[in-house]
């Protein structure tokens, strides 16, 4: 990434993001302190212009996927690579055929099933893009790894502790391999974000001690069982409304928030108590709303909240407060209580979903061994900490999701799992409608 430092004067701080600049990869390159090549790296086709070219793969090529692909597409150009899509797959085969008409992949390589995964691994792609609901990402990541695939992989990245654990395990394996591992947490590769981070180290704010997270806006989609549809298809149809194959909202939307928190600060929250209900929803077994009190010791703490409720007040973002100074996060307000603070600025492409993958691809093909799977792992459990203090009444600490193996969270895990949907289609449906009641769970 390519930084230059520019003194900001006054109080008020807005950071745009910049004009993209198409020449940043070979600034990006020097400022690494990279060797400059268009040379492919080790391993890597070249094509006739000797630009190194990637096999591509999709798992999960609904909205996200497909944009992921779309967003692949136009990272390769800022980068200075190409990228070839070889293979597909989705349980949808209408997903399948619009993925691969878009992007070109050879009718023989669209793979329809909850096994397709193997399928596009065993294709032989370089990256692959892992964009289904997340309680498959812990298995697609873990097969990808031992492929030897370089992965993007949407948040979030488990929807229960063990999952969860599963991905901090592969990360480490990743990074064992010298592989790149780029998360779907786009606004750590955002300029604003990236240059309020540098601020925050700095001293520009003072130690963190408190602040607010939210993700408020109308509920998403519901999509109705079809007549004859198996469980697992509806399941992973409809799977944003079950907390089994999304997690609820907390941890599939808001843990966006609660990952720049984190990012922020520094560290994780070591404890959450909340509190959440469900009033509204008419499928699936998810909260309407969340309330949690995120301890990060020291005295730090985070109030975050999330609802998804048609006709309610929308208001997504974060708001921190240092012992010197205020921020929201993304750099539209800051205040460093007059002082001057040196604010970067990073030459990125304006869309994070594009440049995230810009720098999967630099890392790639500069071997940096770019890994995010920590990191995402991190805010993952964190937002699933809030999630099962609110669905229980009780407090719950990271170390119960991540280390305590006598706590009652440790082997919390949902069912079906993700291994079920490949073995029957008829997987366990969990009750619908019904959702957790506290003190009870
Ligand atoms: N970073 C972001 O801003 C952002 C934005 C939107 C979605 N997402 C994330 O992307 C992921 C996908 O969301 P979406 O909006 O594309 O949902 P979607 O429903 O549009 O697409 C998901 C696709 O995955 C398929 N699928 C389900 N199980 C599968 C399996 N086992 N193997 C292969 N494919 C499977 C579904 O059939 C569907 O086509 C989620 O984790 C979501 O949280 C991230």
């Amino acid at each position: 990434m390519s930084k230059q430092m520019k003194q900001v004067p006054d109080s008020e701080i807005s950071v745009n993001a910049n004009v993209y600049d198409r020449r940043h990869f070979i600034k990006s390159l020097v400022a690494a302190g990279a060797a400059i090549s268009v040379l492919p790296a080790a391993g890597f086709a070249a094509n006739a212009s000797s630009r190194p070219t990637f096999r591509v793969g999709a798992v999960g090529v609904g909205g996200r996927g497909r944009g992921a692909m779309a967003n692949m597409r136009e990272a390769a150009e800022v980068a200075g690579v190409e990228v070839k899509f070889v293979a597909v797959a989705d349980p949808q085969e209408s997903a399948v055929e619009e993925a691969g008409n878009q992007f070109d992949v050879p009718a023989e390589y669209r793979f329809v099933g909850f096994d397709g995964y193997r399928k596009v691994l065993d294709a032989g792609v370089d990256v692959v893009i892992l964009a289904t609901p997340p309680s498959f990402r812990p298995l697609h990541f873990e097969a990808a790894v031992e492929a030897g695939c370089h992965c993007f992989i949407e948040k979030p990245v488990a929807v229960d502790p063990p999952g969860a654990r599963r991905m901090y395990a592969t990360g480490e394996e990743a990074g064992r391999k010298g592989l790149s591992v780029v998360a779907g947490t786009q606004r750590r590769h955002t300029n604003g974000y990236l240059a309020q981070r540098d601020a925050i180290r700095d001293g520009a704010i003072g130690d963190i001690v408190g602040g607010k997270v939210m993700w408020c806006q109308n509920r998403l989609w519901v999509r109705n069982r079809r007549e004859g549809e198996s469980n697992a298809m509806y399941l992973a149809r409809n799977w944003v409304n079950f907390l089994e194959v999304g997690g609820d909202h907390i941890v599939e939307q808001h843990m966006h928030n609660i990952d720049v928190a984190n990012w922020f600060i520094g560290r994780t929250p070591s404890m959450a108590l909340g509190f959440g209900g469900r009033a509204r929803r008419q499928s699936g077994n998810l909260y309407d709303f969340f309330s949690v009190d995120f301890d990060y010791g020291d005295n730090c703490s985070i109030h975050s909240m999330c609802r998804q409720m048609n006709g309610t007040y929308t208001r997504v973002g974060e708001w921190l407060t240092g012992t010197e100074g205020a921020l929201v996060g993304g750099s539209r307000v800051s205040r460093f209580d007059g002082r001057s603070v040196d604010l970067p600025e990073y030459d990125l492409h304006p869309n994070g979903q594009v440049q995230e993958l810009v720098h999967l691809l630099e890392s790639i093909v500069n071997e940096e061994g770019l890994n995010e799977t920590r990191d995402v792992t991190d805010s993952t459990v964190s937002a699933l900490m809030g999630c099962l203090s609110a669905y229980s009444g009780s407090i719950v600490r990271f170390i119960d999701l991540t280390e305590r193996e006598d706590s009652e969270w440790y082997d919390w895990k949902v069912n079906p799992v993700a291994e079920d949907f490949e073995k029957d289609e008829d997987v366990y449906m969990p009750e619908e409608e019904v959702a957790p009641v506290p003190g009870t769970v």
